[in-house]
């Protein structure tokens, strides 16, 4: 018999996740196969994070663990300068024994059903092929897309000082995860524009450099006289054989402006030339494009979608003007 709970995050679900998924993905390509660790998923779900703990939904079939589905809290200010919680529902995994026989509707029916009557947040998700029609047979609504992108950018050899000096007159240095969090604190952050999920230092810190997490990311420090400081994070992935660099986010969150120096960044210190990165901000740039090449969507691995349930506390089509980054579909 299929029973399916709803509750807080509780530690021993990240082991059934991480154990589900490695079954889950192993039928996947390895390069969208999940890197997730116990460790990470723990952290990432518990108390640590500054919108609260995730809920989850779990899938027994007689007692024994068969599907996974979470909600992640994230903060998100509204043009109505309202800040809400938004659930960001993901880390979706069925047994293979069991796919394609209504579990994952169950998980979906469930934890939607329990997020929705918090009447005061809203919910969302950036499903991946596979599961974009369960979420869609629910009544998730498309708000938005970000476009998959590869730049192919210079490696720049680093001054006496430590730094590499980048096109547009950015500056870049790599630092670690302590030197991270000096840089952010000293940051005279800017407020989040109405209309965003807030990705303020407490929001990055947790993200990013806790010890659980900080081991995927190279960091670096970009610095222009104009555009002032961020901490960006680079994580790397592998397809075909591929090297990249994942531009994955950075704080204070960058804008058309800002990003250009950001991939260039990921180009000259992270693990490749070759930067991969998903947006939906604007393509402002000078001169040859840092921004590369957009990856038609019937070529793209990893399409990102991104729905939401219609509900009563925002309108969602405004969530579809959030900027999205690489990390905000929680892949990397
Ligand atoms: C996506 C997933 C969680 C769905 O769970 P499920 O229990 O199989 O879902 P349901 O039985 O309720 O719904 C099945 C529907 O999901 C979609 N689906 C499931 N697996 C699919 C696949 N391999 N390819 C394409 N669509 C798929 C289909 O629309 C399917 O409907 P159909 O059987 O009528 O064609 C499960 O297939 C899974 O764990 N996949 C691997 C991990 C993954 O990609 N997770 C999504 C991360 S965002």
């Amino acid at each position: 018999m299929l029973h399916v709970e709803t509750r807080a995050f509780e530690a021993p679900d990240a082991d059934l996740y991480v154990e589900l998924a490695r079954r889950a993905f192993e039928a996947v390509p390895l390069s969208q196969r999940q890197r997730d660790t116990v460790e990470r998923v723990a952290h990432l779900h518990g108390s640590a994070n500054p919108a609260g703990r995730a809920f989850v939904a779990i899938a027994r079939v007689d007692g024994r663990g068969v599907g996974h589905l979470s909600g992640l809290p994230a903060h998100h200010l509204g043009r109505d300068g309202i800040r809400r919680i938004g659930w960001q529902v993901g880390c979706f995994v069925v047994d293979p024994a069991v796919q394609r026989q209504g579990v994952g509707r169950g998980l979906v029916e469930a934890l939607s059903r329990e997020l929705a009557a918090r009447t005061a947040d809203f919910v969302y998700t950036f499903p991946n092929p596979r599961s974009l029609p369960v979420f869609e047979r629910h009544g998730y609504q498309p708000v938005g897309r970000a476009a998959t992108r590869i730049a192919l950018g210079r490696r720049h050899r680093a001054e006496r000082s430590g730094a590499v000096l980048l096109a547009g007159g950015f500056e870049a240095r790599p630092i670690d995860a302590a030197a991270a969090r000096t840089v952010l604190a000293a940051l005279d952050a800017a407020p989040t524009e109405p209309g965003n999920f807030v990705r303020d230092p407490a929001w990055f810190a947790w993200r990013f450099l806790e010890p659980a997490v900080a081991p995927a990311y190279r960091f670096a420090h970009l610095v222009h006289p104009r555009h002032g400081q961020h901490v960006v994070a680079i994580a790397e992935h592998a397809f075909r054989g591929v090297r990249f660099s994942v531009l994955a986010d950075a704080c204070p969150a960058l804008s058309a402006r800002t990003l250009p120096g950001a991939v260039r960044c990921a180009a000259s210190l992270g693990a490749s030339r070759f930067v991969y990165f998903t947006t939906n901000l604007p393509a402002i740039s000078t001169g040859f494009t840092a921004l590369g090449s957009r990856i038609p969507a019937r070529l793209d691995p990893r399409p990102v979608e991104f729905l939401a349930l219609p509900g009563d506390s925002i309108d969602v089509r405004e969530l579809g003007t959030a900027s999205i980054l690489t990390a905000d579909w929680m892949g990397f």
